[in-house]
């Protein structure tokens, strides 16, 4: 059966990743989590002293430090759910702590990480077959993509679902401090200049504030199968 490249994107939290991951195994499709790669990055930079105390990036260090940064995904022998490694270790817990995702989106918005990334993502995707979420994936990473998605959701109920998902993990969060940070990195990964978030012209919309996870995956299901 011909095989296609299916682009997810959309802002924070707003369970891109669930319904990505959901069809990508039921359809037998490789799935790339690109915003876990934007996290890896920003882990390594936290463990490596590359924030200054400010909280800005010490970037001529990154730069020379990028090809040290060894990104990859394998599947966990017993959940069967990729994991994230960045230099041969699993870091999949610690990049969805709430420090990283304070510190992600100007690390996102660097040229050069963008650009040692897209690559990275574009080789992944090479003989399609593929399910790729993030920000960019449909306007910069893919642009032929077959099928593009764009979802959205209010922030209140994207800041819920990631404090539901933090607690369920059992790490500590208060609301208001993630809503803020979905909300800040709406705003920066909105406004940078490189590659900003945005829908692409060819992509389908789907506000899912109201639904489940059940009607998501339905709904996405439906799209790949009018897509092939
Ligand atoms: O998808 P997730 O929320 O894990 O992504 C973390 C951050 O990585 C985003 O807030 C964004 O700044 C950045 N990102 C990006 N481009 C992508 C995926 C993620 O800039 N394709």
């Amino acid at each position: 059966m011909k095989k296609i490249i299916i682009a997810i994107d959309g802002f924070s939290s707003c369970g891109k990743s669930t319904m990505a991951k959901d069809l990508a195994r039921e359809i037998g499709y490789i799935y790339i989590d690109s915003g876990a790669m934007y996290r890896a990055v920003t882990l390594y930079c936290m463990e490596h002293g590359l924030f200054n105390a400010d909280g800005s990036i010490r970037e001529k260090d990154l730069q020379d430090q990028m090809d040290d940064i060894h990104i990859s995904f394998r599947l966990d022998a017993d959940s069967q759910r990729p994991q994230t490694y960045l230099n041969d270790v699993c870091v999949e817990d610690r990049i969805r702590s709430l420090e990283v995702s304070s510190h992600v989106s100007p690390v996102a918005a660097l040229g050069f990480v963008r650009q040692a990334l897209v690559r990275q993502q574009q080789a992944m995707g090479k003989e399609k077959g593929i399910v790729m979420d993030g920000r960019d994936i449909g306007t910069a990473v893919f642009l032929d993509a077959e099928l593009k998605i764009f979802v959205t959701a209010s922030a209140e109920i994207r800041a819920r679902r990631r404090y539901d998902e933090l607690k369920a993990k059992g790490q500590e969060a208060s609301f208001e401090d993630i809503l803020h940070n979905v909300e800040e990195r709406d705003r920066i990964d909105q406004t940078r200049e490189v590659s900003p978030l945005r829908k692409a012209d060819d992509a389908i919309l789907l506000d899912n504030s109201l639904m489940s996870i059940a009607e998501q995956k339905e709904w996405l299901k439906e799209q790949f199968e009018k897509a092939i």
